[in-house]
């Protein structure tokens, strides 16, 4: 058992060690499980949390909220046209009110050092619900969703295919260096992942009997592999002029059935969502019609394919972040 979480914020994975994420996922089955048995587990009656969003979503935004309330609690939601954050007050200022008043804090946004700074100053835990650099939360719900399929987690071999440098795929990079697990980042080397940081996570994966790959060959990156991963091309906050090279770079690196027919036969395919895999999307339509693009990462193929666990994935991002919430907050 590691030391008590209790008071701690969940700003990246670096900070956990290898015991503390174990906890977290042992603690978010427990969760689901109460969940799915209808259990009743308001065990923070009397919290409020607020939730601080300066980029959109849906899966992250309804966990903290349907979380939050599964465990008693109240919960505020702020979006950044409706709070003074950045434009009229600074982090620090508003992380000193916002911990007064709230017994957690969760945010989305830009620069990592924004959610350290607030941290820092706001005197109640705070939660990392994506940043340009990380997207920690996001992790536990990935191993958790793998280790629900395979039954463990050490020792197998994960890809991440496309933009490697991502937030998506540097919390991929260490959740695996701190898990034991085998990672292979498949990409152009133009969007390989910060050397430092990959030296950080070589040195965990050694001490955890792992490795970290980086490659642009994606015969050989993806042969029997277990997890096929990928994320959109474009992340939220980088301007739309980015499609063209974006495109021309990673196509080479969608996830369609030969990649899946290289990875081992067992394999599955994760995505963090969301996805264009069809025309379905507004976003979608617009690069079909500049690029003629039908899907992107990943094909519609595989992304409805029986290898594909999406859904299950995008559920477990409730129970995992009830499972930090609690653990911080308890
Ligand atoms: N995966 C994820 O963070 O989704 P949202 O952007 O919808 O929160
Ligand atoms: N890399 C993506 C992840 C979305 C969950 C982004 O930052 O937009």
């Amino acid at each position: 058992m590691p030391r008590s979480l209790s008071g701690r914020s969940f700003l990246k994975l670096l900070d956990f060690t290898t015991e503390e994420i174990q906890y977290l996922l042992e603690l978010s089955k427990q969760f689901k499980n109460l969940k799915l048995t209808g259990t009743p587990h308001k065990y923070l009656e009397g919290k409020n949390i607020v939730l601080l969003f300066e980029k959109t979503s849906t899966r992250t935004r309804c966990s903290f909220e349907v979380a939050g309330h599964d465990l008693g609690m109240g919960v505020t939601y702020l979006d950044p046209q409706s709070s003074q954050m950045g434009h009229k007050e600074s982090i620090a200022d508003t992380a000193r009110v916002l911990g007064r008043m709230y017994d957690g804090i969760e945010y989305r946004g830009y620069d990592q050092k924004i959610v350290e700074e607030l941290a820092r100053y706001a005197g109640v835990p705070v939660w990392n619900g994506l940043t340009t650099e990380f997207h920690p939360t996001q992790m536990l719900a990935d191993v958790l969703t793998a280790y629900e399929y395979f039954g463990y987690y050490k020792g197998l071999t994960w890809v991440f295919m496309g933009d490697a440098r991502n937030n998506v795929a540097n919390s991929i990079m260490v959740v695996c260096a701190k898990l034991g697990i085998n990672y292979v980042a498949c990409g152009p080397k133009e969007n390989m992942p910060d050397p430092e940081l990959v030296k950080t996570c070589k040195e965990i994966a050694k001490k955890n009997n792992c490795t970290i790959t980086l490659t642009d060959d994606v015969k050989k990156g993806t042969k029997g592999a277990n997890i096929i991963y990928t994320d959109i091309w474009v992340s939220m906050g980088e301007p739309k002029e980015l499609w063209a090279e974006r495109i021309r770079l990673l196509h080479p690196y969608q996830v369609n059935k030969e990649v899946m027919k290289n990875a081992d036969k067992d394999a599955i395919f994760l995505h963090c969502l969301p996805s264009f895999h069809d025309l379905n999307t507004s976003t979608g339509r617009k690069i079909y019609e500049e690029f003629g693009l039908k899907e992107m990462e990943v094909t519609d193929e595989v992304f409805e394919s029986a290898q594909s666990k999406v859904f299950d994935e995008a559920e477990n991002r409730m129970h995992t972040i009830k499972a930090v919430m609690y653990a911080t907050l308890k």
